[in-house]
């Protein structure tokens, strides 16, 4: 670690900052969840997007990785991860033979599917190069994005079963619209019922072949929820790492006014660069370095904290007053909750980790980028 950087007030900004004590915290009690429900934990980079981090999550129990994309998973297979799964569909012939490529390096390696034509490429693919593949039907439960419509998913699976060397493993039923609803009792009763479907397929499909064993399921908004399901083997939880504003502000079993499960363990590090205008000051950080979607990013600082960020352009936030709060003076550091974590990091080579006011380490980000 470079001697002059060993303090938080000496950061550049803007700059990621992830808390470790508060990461460590949130990995344990994720772990401690799912294994107190009998399940397994396969948390999803897409979040993080760091191979160390990656690494955490399975020192801390985790069965393995999941990547929205094949250049996620190529890259933490570089990173000597190698038990991953693939959520998202890969459907070209070119993006398949890369995943073909990938398998030959990792046996572990799953892949979901949701259509004929991709499913009889992939088949083709592995053959070519003599290998099998384990994949997950990614049935779609609401959320309209991907995955087979429940009425047809056992055909596929049929289909899928047709190709001797494809073993399907089980399902995914991703459940992303009901991740962020407010109110907890909504949210419960509410991916309870748009589960429902996906449970009545994976029995089916467990009587079908003994080799379906996976229901792979949920995110940090529904992680305590799903795992009241019987059928559900593990959770693809992502946000719980880092957390963000959008996540803190939905309603928890114990506090219908805010998510209580996770500490925000990701901070977006801003200076006040401009006082010379009369009730607001101007921060560092804009839309290139705070991604706007989700909610409002929060200011931590104790002494800040009644204050409201605003975006102010490409490379600029506009911090106002709220009654009492004075304003932070020229030079000021301030520590926001990010509005939505994914996107943010997405925007940043690395992360400062911290203990207290001390940087103990950096974690290059070393996923960004990989979005295809
Ligand atoms: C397929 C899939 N699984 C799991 C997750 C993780 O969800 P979260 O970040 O809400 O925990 C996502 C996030 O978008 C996803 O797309």
């Amino acid at each position: 670690m470079n001697d002059t950087l060993q303090r938080k007030a000496d950061l550049d900004t803007p700059c990621l900052a992830l808390d470790l004590d508060i990461l460590d915290q949130n990995l344990r009690k994720m772990q401690a969840l799912t294994q107190r429900a009998g399940k397994h934990l396969r948390p999803h980079a897409k979040t993080h997007k760091c191979s160390t981090l990656a690494r955490r999550q399975m020192e801390a129990g985790a069965i393995g990785i999941c990547t929205a994309k094949v250049s996620e998973a190529e890259a933490l297979c570089r990173a000597g991860i190698a038990n991953i799964l693939i959520t998202g569909p890969v459907v070209t012939k070119q993006k398949i033979a890369r995943l073909v490529a990938l398998r030959a390096k990792a046996p572990a390696l799953m892949v979901v599917v949701d259509h004929p034509g991709p499913i009889d490429l992939l088949s083709t693919a592995l053959g070519d190069q003599g290998l099998t593949m384990d994949v997950l039907l990614d049935v779609d439960v609401g959320l309209h994005r991907t995955g087979v419509p429940p009425s047809i998913a056992i055909n596929l699976a049929d289909h899928i079963l047709d190709h001797s060397n494809l073993r399907l493993r089980g399902i995914q039923a991703y459940a992303g619209q009901m991740q962020h609803v407010r109110s907890y009792n909504e949210r419960k009763n509410g991916s309870h019922q748009c589960l429902q479907p996906a449970i009545g397929i994976f029995r089916a499909l467990q009587a079908k072949a003994p080799t379906c064993t996976v229901f792979s399921a949920s995110g940090t908004g529904t992680s305590d929820i799903d795992l009241d399901i019987p059928e559900l083997t593990e959770l693809q939880a992502g946000s719980y790492v880092c957390m963000d504003a959008e996540y803190l502000a939905i309603g928890s079993a114990e506090d219908n006014s805010r998510f209580t499960a996770f500490g925000p363990a990701l901070r977006l590090l801003t200076t006040v660069v401009s006082v010379n205008q009369d009730g607001y000051v101007t921060v560092d950080a804009g839309l290139k370095a705070l991604y706007r979607d989700g909610a409002v990013p929060q200011i931590i600082n104790p002494e800040y904290a009644g204050l409201r960020y605003d975006w102010f352009g490409d490379e600029y936030g506009r911090i106002t007053g709220s009654g009492s709060v004075g304003m932070p003076p020229l030079g000021t550091v301030l520590e926001l909750v990010t509005s939505h974590c994914d996107p943010t990091i997405n925007l940043f080579d690395r992360y400062y980790v911290t203990q207290g006011s001390k940087i103990v380490d950096t974690w290059s980000i070393d996923l960004r980028g990989c979005s295809q």
